[in-house]
């Protein structure tokens, strides 16, 4: 019985996009509407698994029994991840969020104004300059952890050379399995309700149909109890 064999497992999902703010009116993020994160939240909830959801600003909702922490940026998901880890025995964890892959080094506590007055027939008052730093990657912290580890699933959203760019990520960042998605294809991926993947681990592949992203959800949380070792 699949319920009961899941019962006392962890996941943890992130999901949506991180917004960092760069001042009190601006911000850098990516498109992601939170879609795919949640669709594999209920699919895990239904069946058995305890979920902690780790989402940045979306707009959906999500069955009671999902343990849901609301983040803007990386570097607060990044924390709710590392507590969530250390506090809770979490056996698989899903990096689907959509982090942005930079943040300012500097917030403006004041709007940034848009043209200096006094300059305004100056080629300058054209280009505007904004230094930006990494965020931490937050799949590859999982993915590495030396204690505590959970079998490690990412995402990989390409408009160009899925597959290599999908196997590359699966060893370089050490995961168990990586989920990748052509989100050149205009009907699946982003705002989509529908979605196709084609899952990498090991040497082997498989391909996840283009459906809704609860099949797509449920054929991956399947997968994942397929490959995972027996001992979690
Ligand atoms: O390297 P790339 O951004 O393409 O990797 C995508 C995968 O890595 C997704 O699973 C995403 O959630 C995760 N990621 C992360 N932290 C980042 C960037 C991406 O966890 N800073």
């Amino acid at each position: 019985n699949l319920n009961s064999v899941c019962l006392k497992k962890s996941i943890l999902i992130t999901a949506g996009p991180t917004i960092e703010p760069i001042d009190p009116v601006r911000y850098i993020s990516n498109h992601s509407s939170g879609k795919m994160g949640f669709a594999l939240a209920e699919m895990a909830s239904k069946l058995g698994y305890k979920v902690f959801l780790v989402s940045g600003p979306v707009n959906l909702k999500h069955s009671n029994s999902i343990e849901r922490i609301n983040i803007t940026t990386a570097d607060e998901m990044l924390s709710e991840v590392k507590k969530l880890i250390q506090c809770q025995k979490i056996d698989v964890f899903i990096g689907c969020a959509a982090i942005a892959d930079f943040k300012p080094v500097n917030y403006h506590e004041q709007k940034i104004k848009k043209i200096n007055s006094a300059d305004q027939t100056s080629k300058k008052t054209e280009e505007m300059t904004l230094t930006l730093t990494k965020n931490p990657d937050i799949l590859r912290y999982v993915a590495n952890l030396d204690i505590q580890r959970p079998f490690t699933v990412g995402f990989c959203a390409e408009t160009q050379n899925l597959e290599e760019n999908a196997k590359l990520k699966l060893i370089n960042k050490k995961l168990d399995l990586i989920c990748a998605n052509d989100v050149s294809k205009k009907e699946q991926g982003f705002n989509s309700d529908q979605n196709s993947v084609t899952l990498y681990w090991g040497n082997k592949q498989k391909e996840l149909d283009l459906a809704s992203k609860e099949k797509i959800a449920m054929g991956i949380l399947n997968h994942i109890q397929e490959i995972i070792p027996k001992k979690i």
